[in-house]
């Protein structure tokens, strides 16, 4: 997936310009802890001991999970910036940040006890989502969470002006459709009203 014109503009100036506008000040933070709280409410007493975030940014769902939990976190972000943010703001050690993409992730099969994007596979081409899902699903041995923009259809969306960037549809249903293995634990949305979150639908799967 190097060098698909999505992730071109995520390593470029469209990603730097993403993370300045990206604050993670007090107010995300708790809207991060709350979604968090409620998306790990139905694993109490199996809660994943590792969690990837495939996508990470400067680290909004990685500072949170930092309060919430006691599982070695890890982070993949194709943008430099952003990883410098990670590492520069204390939020995971430079070992546990890396420079790499969804369609191809440098971990072994089930690394992680739980892997999951926020905010990514709406990013991805329609054509790489399943490279993508098919990565994250190798690399997570326990749960996949995804929290992305829904759409009843697929389809792609201008975003901040830009063409090619953005695309819906029922994520959780590509999820389940591409892996027949992945059992549905809990679904949710959290509405931008009542959360602070981006009107985000969120899916976590089982495997097995
Ligand atoms: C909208 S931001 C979401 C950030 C974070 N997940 C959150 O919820 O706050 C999308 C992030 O995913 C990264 N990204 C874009 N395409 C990616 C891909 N194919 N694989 C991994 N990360 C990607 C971008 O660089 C950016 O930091």
């Amino acid at each position: 997936m190097t060098g698909t014109k999505q992730l071109d503009a995520w390593r470029g100036d469209f990603g730097d310009e993403y993370t300045k506008r990206n604050v993670a000040d007090d107010v995300a933070l708790c809207a991060r802890a709350r979604m968090w709280a409620r998306i790990l409410d139905p694993l109490v007493g199996d809660e994943p001991k590792s969690i990837l975030e495939v996508g990470a940014n400067l680290g909004l769902n990685m500072r949170a999970l930092k309060q919430l939990t006691t599982a070695r976190r890890t982070a993949v972000e194709p943008n430099p910036d952003a990883r410098e943010r990670l590492v520069g703001d204390g939020v995971l050690p430079k070992e546990a940040v890396f420079d790499a993409a969804a369609g191809d992730l440098p971990f072994a099969d089930g690394e992680f006890d739980m892997a999951f994007t926020s905010g990514v596979l709406i990013h991805i081409a329609p054509g790489d989502l399943a490279q993508a899902c098919k990565e994250i699903h190798r690399v997570s041995s326990k749960y996949i969470m995804c929290c992305e923009y829904f759409s009843d259809k697929e389809e792609e969306i201008p975003y901040r002006g830009h063409a090619g960037l953005l695309f819906r549809r029922d994520f959780g249903d590509f999820w389940m459709t591409g892996h027949s293995d992945l059992t549905l634990l809990d679904y949710g949305f959290f509405w931008k009203r009542a959360t602070g979150l981006d009107n985000l639908t969120w899916w976590l799967f089982r495997k097995g």
